[in-house]
């Protein structure tokens, strides 16, 4: 047999090789007109390139193979790789998909320049068409071309060969947490040009109108023909001129040389309506490449955006103005598909960080599918965009290796020339964690000298020391930097740079604690300004249960509100049986695998909200949070929460209020009088018309504020049937299950786990206190019930005193928590209901879950939910389903049978059908078995959240102190 020469290069242990046969890469979208080659193809996995199994069967293009059932499953990494082998090396075992499928070049494409783009291909590419090598790629996240013009017959038919190697050198800069996949995971397509074409466009708009077009003409069959020319018209009139000085310079005709040619237009827009993130405006830009007898030849679409991006001094400013960036990193992904994302799905993403407020998207670790950007420039946001380069596990032999200098520059070029003309990339980024070394630098030199109209950011680059002006980064862009760090570099004296951070607030399980004092410090700290929170997604992929495989396309509508339909679950590292992995911390996204919102999204919501309130000595102001517009596009309702148990509505008029400004404007309701008249108010603003991301009357944000202070009197004790307890002091009750004791502990969160907290409550058995009761005491008809329990960290002391009062029964407890125990889960009552009370309704922070450190985005109010949904189905479980700030609640069934809890001071409660040790047991939701009853904590004291899975942990005002706690809270049985 031949030897095949694409293969005896052996490419995939070539760091050297980029590329071979591939055309430039430029930003002339061609994807509208060209004949589509997805849909199903041959397919044959080998063990190793070169290799041939002869077993053919059929997979779907796009679409990584991991996740088709052909026997190759995915794998969670972190940063290791999952493989021994040291770079540029890759294992022997190397699985290689070979991709065949024939198709019929249309008659009417003869003369003409064909080409074949392949959207991505995961790691190396190899084309071979009708047998001949055609070319090699690599980056697996950028389409690669290849010119065929001289290898397919229009009119006849072609068998086009992709060979995807999964493991390469390349594998070692792809070192990104997440899935390790294989395939082509982006469409496939041909199109036609003349063989006389637009090479590449380059689109400059400036903020104040200024538009300058640059083309590259080439032509495949030789020199450029006479004559000529290139024409421009912006929204279908307004035609652009040519650079008369540029024609100048260049000779007649704008050629270069034989085979170049350069053409430049230009004009001024009047009155242009600038893009910003708020304000997306874009124009239609069309550019024809004509023949010297003034037919056209070729055609290139463009959306223009006009707007400036600078830093000046530390501050980045988008049309001069100082913006705040509220980012999240976001990866390719979907549930079934793995990498493999349509518009539309791209779409739902986009309307879902737009809905909860963000404006800014680093495009986490590589550049997106290039729709992705035609999304952000629609809909409104400013892109980090990131070349593909991530060399964690060994970044520092890499950063300096000149065997990867090449691959260096070429990714991050090639990202350039791609995605140059969006308006939406404010910002180019280097890559992530892949060291600091020379490689980096010269990629930096490439794009300064490119594209000199954007900045440029590496994290590795700055983060040594935040001063240094002379580092491949014009940002400052940590990851997981504490706030107090930021805050001190700002008022150092020594900043010289814009901070903001690339990751901030690792969304792992139940988390985002902290986010609110983060904003405060950015808010109010000149040289902050935001960041990017890790990360969008929950990376589970549905796994059907009973044969541990991808559910895949098939699995479709087989979720709904972030939980996988029964005989499925979300799989996250390990799931696939791999025996190198990392867990569930693949799960680390602020929506589910299927995109529901987890409750810190609303938490990030009412951060970002363009109105804000608030009231002090009797002002009430109104303000515009946002940097472009008013609030006309808003529509707003007051209400007022009383703690006695009403809410009135009244429709809002929003003030005139320009971009950073406020207006005072009037209480719509009379003021409560007496200090027992809790009083709160309510903006809920809402969208007054449809926008691109939400129809009319979308909830946007819901500021309150607190009118009036309250005071809840204390219940009357009565004289009544006394309180029952057992001969262990525990009491009896019938509407009770289980009676109330003391709890400090909860089921692990993400952040306990990696945080070494929950190993400490381990030690300590606070996960499995022993009681034992020391005393009981009857006075009347009180009692008071002492217990003692023995933990690691000493004893902890714990008291009731349950009193009979009118209708129920009243608690006092107290638990002296001794030095040793300085940090524990909380400290609180737990109980659980008998069952069929399946309804809470509460008067506090709601309707989402909050937590003392992730409570910023919840009003208080009168709440109510079934039990099943106060539940957040976090992928490992864990503690989950708090609500901060409860007053009181009722839990209830059909019949209003149930019970009312009265609490003596705000305080942490949850209602769920799990204890804390059944949610601890548990590895995935689909293991967890609802108890018939309701598990209650009411807790007097609750661990914050905080970001501990990666990061810093929550600030030392939400930790829990040793000494004496005290809550009392009153039970009812109506
Ligand atoms: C960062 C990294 C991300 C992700 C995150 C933790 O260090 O850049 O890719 O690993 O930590 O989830
Ligand atoms: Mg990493």
């Amino acid at each position: 047999m031949r030897r095949d020469p694409l293969i005896a290069l052996r490419p995939w242990e070539s760091p050297e090789v980029t590329s071979w046969g591939r055309m430039p890469m430029n930003a002339v979208d061609r994807r509208n007109d060209a004949l589509s080659l997805d849909g199903s193809w041959h397919f044959q996995m080998v063990p190793a390139p070169g290799a041939s199994s002869g077993e053919w069967t059929r997979i779907e293009v796009p679409g990584a193979w991991t996740m088709q059932d052909v026997g190759d499953l995915p794998q969670y990494t972190n940063f290791r790789m999952p493989w021994g082998e040291f770079p540029p090396t890759s294992p022997t075992a190397n699985p290689t998909g070979v991709y065949e499928r024939s198709v019929d070049i249309p008659a009417e494409w003869a003369g003409r320049r064909i080409v074949l783009q392949v959207g991505a291909a995961e790691s190396v590419l190899l084309v071979h068409v009708n047998g001949h090598p055609v070319g090699i790629s690599k980056d697996s996240h950028l389409a690669a071309e290849f010119d065929l013009s001289d290898v397919v017959r229009p009119g006849g038919s072609a068998t086009l060969r992709l060979t995807v190697i999964k493991w390469s050198d390349a594998s070692h800069i792809e070192d990104q947490d997440q899935w390790w996949h294989a395939g082509i995971t982006r469409s496939v397509l041909l199109y036609t040009t003349d063989a006389l074409h637009l090479g590449d466009v380059t689109v400059r708009a400036r903020r104040d109108g200024r538009l300058r077009v640059d083309c590259q003409v080439r032509n495949a069959s030789g020199a450029l023909p006479e004559g000529w020319y290139v024409t421009g018209a912006l929204e279908g009139h307004q035609l652009l001129a040519q650079d008369t000085e540029f024609d100048r310079l260049n000779a007649e005709d704008m050629r270069v040389s034989d085979f170049l040619g350069e053409a430049r237009l230009r004009t001024t827009v009047r009155d242009v309506r600038p893009w910003t993130a708020e304000t997306p405006e874009l124009y239609e830009l069309t550019v024809r490449l004509h023949r010297a007898d003034g037919s056209v030849a070729d055609t290139s679409h463009h959306r223009v955006g006009f707007r400036d991006v600078e830093i000046r001094g530390r501050d980045l400013l988008v049309n001069g103005e100082r913006v705040f960036i509220r980012g999240v990193n976001r990866h390719d992904f979907h549930p079934l598909t793995g990498r493999t994302v349509t518009a539309e799905d791209m779409r739902a993403d986009l309307v879902v960080m737009k809905r909860f407020g963000f404006n800014a998207i680093r495009t986490a670790h590589y550049p997106n599918d290039p729709a992705l950007l035609d999304l952000a420039d629609e809909l409104g946001f400013y892109v980090v965009d990131e070349a593909n380069i991530e060399s964690h596990d060994h970044a520092h032999e890499i950063a300096d290796d000149p065997r990867y200098l090449a691959a260096f520059v070429d990714r991050v070029s090639r990202m350039v020339l791609r995605d140059k003309n969006h308006p939406s990339v404010i910002i180019w980024s280097l890559g992530n964690e892949s060291d600091y070394g020379a490689n980096h630098d010269a990629a930096a030199g490439w794009v300064r000298r490119h594209d000199p109209s954007r900045p440029l950011q590496y994290e590795g680059a700055a983060k040594l020391d935040w001063s240094d002006e002379t580092v491949a980064s014009d940002i400052v862009c940590p990851m997981y930097a504490p706030i107090e760090d930021c805050v001190a570099h700002a008022l150092s004296g020594k900043q010289t740079k814009p901070l903001i951070q690339c990751e901030y607030s690792h969304a792992m399980g139940n988390s985002n604690g902290t986010l609110a004092d983060h904003w405060a410090a950015i808010e109010s700290t000149p040289g902050l300004q935001g960041g990017f929170i890790w990360e969008f997604w929950d990376h589970g992929i549905l796994q059907r249960v009973n044969d541990g495989r991808p559910a895949g396309r098939a699995g479709v509508g087989l979720y709904d509100n972030g939980v996988a339909a029964p005989g499925h679950r979300w799989a996250y590292g390990g799931d696939f049986g791999e025996t190198i992995h990392d867990g569930a911390f693949i799960a680390d996204g602020v929506v589910f695998p299927d995109r529901t919102p987890k409750p810190a999204m609303y938490e990030h919501r009412e951060i970002a909200a363009p109105v804000r309130l608030t009231y002090a000595q009797g002002v009430l102001l109104v303000h515009n949070r946002q940097h472009f517009r008013t609030l006309e596009w808003l529509t707003a309702e007051w209400h007022l929460v009383r703690a006695d148990g009403g809410t009135e509505s009244t429709p809002a008029e929003l003030p005139d209020v320009l971009p950073c400004e406020s207006a005072a404007v009037h209480v719509p309701f009379p003021l409560p009088e007496s200090p027992e008249g809790e009083a709160w108010l309510t903006l809920r603003v809402t969208t007054a018309g449809d926008e691109a991301w939400a129809p009319r009357g979308t909830e946007v944000c819901l500021p309150q504020v607190r009118l009036g202070a309250g005071t809840t009197a204390a219940p009357v004790p009565v004289a009544g049937p006394p309180a029952e307890v057992d001969e262990e002091g525990l009491l009896v009750h019938p509407i009770l299950a289980a009676p109330p004791v003391l709890s400090l502990w909860r089921a692990p969160t993400d952040n306990d786990e990696i945080g070494g907290m929950a190993a400490r409550w381990r030690d300590w058995g606070l996960d499995a206190l022993v009681r034992k009761v020391v005393d009981v005491r009857r006075e009347g008809a009180g009692v008071t019930v002492v217990a003692e329990y023995a933990t690691g960290g000493g004893t902890v002391r714990h008291e009731q005193l349950i009193t009979p009062v009118a209708g129920g029964l009243r608690i006092e407890e107290s638990a002296e928590l001794p030095d040793t125990l300085d940090d524990v889960a909380r400290v609180g009552t737990v109980f659980e209901t008998v069952g069929g009370l399946d309804v809470l309704e509460w008067y506090g922070q709601g309707p989402w879950e909050s937590y003392p450190d992730r409570s910023a985005g919840a009003p208080v109010g009168h709440h109510s939910l079934a039990v099943d949904e106060l539940f957040t189905p976090y992928l490992r479980p864990q503690e989950s389903g708090g609500r901060h700030g409860v007053r009181r609640f009722a839990l209830s069934a059909p019949d209003a049978t149930g019970l009312t809890v009265e609490l003596g001071a705000p305080s942490q409660v949850s209602a769920t059908r799990h204890r804390a040790e059944d949610l601890a047991a548990a590895a995935h939701h689909d293991e967890l078995v609802p108890r018939p009853g309701c598990v209650v904590h009411l807790d007097a004291a609750h661990r914050g959240l905080g970001t501990a899975s990666c990061g810093p942990d929550t600030s030392s005002q939400y930790l829990i102190a040793p000494g004496i706690h005290r809550w009392t809270w009153t039970l009812r049985v109506p």
